[in-house]
């Protein structure tokens, strides 16, 4: 809703609250589910096609050539749950002999149309249940009646991009989704030299900074915000005590941006961390897996030892 001033109002408006409350951090932060509007979207696509991230290539990888080793591990009669629902030829990968409905749950409506269009053509006789909605928000996944085992897919690191708690609470989520008989795929990035990391997250092409920075033109456009875009720089940092590739915008000068009828000022080198992308080992991922309630059944790894797909059964 516009004020008379013209300026969303951040208690109605979950974006705009979520940068208010963001910026107004003495550390700024603004939370990673907002880069992804249509054009974040389309460049995310982009990135996962640049030459340094090697993340989509190597899990794809790992679904081809394991495909039958993980058929058998979801066995045919499960149906298919899918967390953050991305596109591309992963889901179709695990899909080829799973059982009705295929259930894709992600925020982007735009996202899962897409999705839900491209594997009904693929598989016509699929029935395809889309569900709207943040996946760490507490929901239920409807009873499709015929009492089929389940099997949740988790894939693109994107576990990595949530911190303990938020892993945590989506762990136990499935869980419940999932039942005492479900099954997990879950693929993460593993831990390897920091250069390799670093530069899969600021490829030379700048794909990556530019899908940063079109958080801010975001705000620009969606909260009537007036940051000048060179005036930022995107970064990828490792944290060593996270485990984890930072992505942060940093400002260039002293200056001072106004949204939402209110102003945020930033020093020079100050920065808004906007992503962590958290590194796991197999020992690792297996402690948070079990803090959540699960249990590494099988660990598959591409030929390079890259990525992680991790089969998970309940405890
Ligand atoms: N899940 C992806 C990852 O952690 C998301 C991602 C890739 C990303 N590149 C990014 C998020 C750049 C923010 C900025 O690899």
């Amino acid at each position: 809703m516009l004020h008379a001033n013209n300026s969303i109002d951040p208690v109605e408006n979950a974006f705009a609250r979520d940068v208010v409350a963001g910026l107004s951090a003495d550390v700024k932060t603004l939370p990673s589910r907002w880069l992804y509007d249509e054009r974040g979207s389309a460049l995310f696509e982009e990135i996962t096609r640049q030459d340094e991230y090697y993340l989509t290539r190597a899990e794809t990888s790992i679904l081809r050539e394991r495909q039958s080793d993980i058929a058998d591990f979801v066995e045919s009669r499960a149906i298919l749950i899918e967390y953050g629902a991305g596109a591309g030829v992963k889901t179709e990968l695990v899909l080829a002999g799973l059982r009705d409905p295929y259930v894709p749950i992600d925020i982007a409506d735009a996202f899962l149309a897409e999705t839900s269009k491209r594997i009904a053509s693929r598989f016509p006789s699929l029935w395809v249940r889309p569900i709207e909605r943040n996946f760490l928000d507490v929901f239920e996944v409807p009873f499709d009646g015929s009492g089929g085992c389940r099997t949740g897919f988790f894939p693109g690191s994107t576990m990595g991009n949530l911190n303990t708690i938020e892993a945590k609470t989506l762990l136990a989520q499935m869980g419940r989704h999932l039942g005492d008989d479900g099954r997990a795929i879950i693929g993460v990035d593993l831990q390897k030299n920091v250069d390799t990391l670093l530069r899969a997250y600021d490829d030379s092409a700048g794909v990556t900074a530019a899908f940063n920075l079109n958080l801010l033109e975001r705000i620009n456009t969606e909260l009537g915000g007036d940051f000048r875009l060179e005036q930022f720089e995107h970064a990828a940092r490792w944290n060593e005590i996270e485990k984890a590739v930072e992505m942060h915008l940093v400002s260039l000068c002293d200056q001072r941006v106004t949204l939402c009828g209110r102003t945020f000022n930033f020093r020079t080198s100050e920065t808004i961390h906007t992503e962590s992308s958290r590194k796991y080992t197999a020992e690792s991922f297996e402690r948070l897996a079990r803090s959540g309630g699960w249990r590494v059944a099988e660990a598959w790894q591409d030929a390079d030892g890259l990525f992680g797909l991790f089969g998970l059964t309940r405890y």
